[in-house]
């Protein structure tokens, strides 16, 4: 079961890119994208936190772009206050974030967060209007889904992403993301599903025919590969 909303694509650039890297990144993507605007996807970006604020002055500057937005990696699982080093909800106002990535494996593994940081995480997103996009994978979907409301699972996208997928070639198929989406709709109800892991120009088609969307890493560095992806989804959705 697919929702009828709108389809992402979401560029997550992880911690690559200078802040030269960046706006040369854009520059490249706004004289290319511009034919594939007006689509019906919404484009993510989703930069590390020091480029959030030059990228989304460029947005709102630039009126070829009307259907590419903003998204964070991560967000604090506290509010605003003494909690050095963390980037509260209070800090992105007003810079036109629509989404957060919430418990993607990479956090989960390397900066230990549990179901409960996740948890924390989406309802801070929440409480500041930011849709969270929470990454699972298939054998901890149930324990992260119990760490959330039945108000907050019905608010979430979910983004499955298989971890021997990420990064390695190594896309799942389409049948195995059919399965985990009808679990994950079982579980978190009729929310939008995207998936990730090793989405490239050659493939993206096929998961957005059974998906809502698509999590892209190593294939959104380059702006040039980024809108080859761009262009190979136009032609489907
Ligand atoms: P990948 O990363 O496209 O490089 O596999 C996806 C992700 O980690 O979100």
């Amino acid at each position: 079961m697919k929702s009828t909303v709108m389809k992402i694509i979401i560029a997550n650039w992880k911690s690559h890119k200078s802040a030269a890297e960046a706006d040369s990144w854009f520059a490249d993507f706004e004289k290319q994208a511009v034919q594939l605007q007006n689509s019906s996807f919404e484009v993510v970006i989703a930069p590390a936190f020091i480029h959030i604020h030059p990228l989304s002055w460029r947005l709102k500057n630039t009126s070829s772009l009307k259907n590419t937005v903003l998204a964070v990696q991560d967000l604090s699982s506290f509010p605003a206050g003494s909690y050095t080093g963390a980037i509260s909800t209070q800090n992105l106002a007003s810079l036109g974030i629509s989404y957060a990535l919430v418990g993607h494996s990479e956090r989960r593994r390397y900066f230990h967060e549990t179901h409960q940081d996740v948890a924390n995480k989406v309802d801070q997103a929440l409480q500041a209007g930011i849709k969270p996009v929470v990454c699972i994978d298939e054998q901890y979907l149930a324990a992260q889904a119990a760490a959330l409301s039945k108000e907050q699972l019905s608010e979430c996208i979910v983004a499955y992403e298989p971890l021997e997928a990420i990064g390695s070639g190594n896309n799942a198929t389409a049948a195995d993301v059919t399965t985990v989406s009808d679990r994950i709709h079982e579980v978190f109800g009729a929310v939008p599903v995207i998936y990730g892991g090793s989405v490239t120009a050659a493939n993206v088609a096929e998961y957005l025919t059974i998906t809502d969307g698509v999590l892209v890493g190593t294939a959104s560095l380059e702006a040039k590969a980024f809108v080859e992806l761009l262009t190979a989804a136009h032609s489907k959705v």
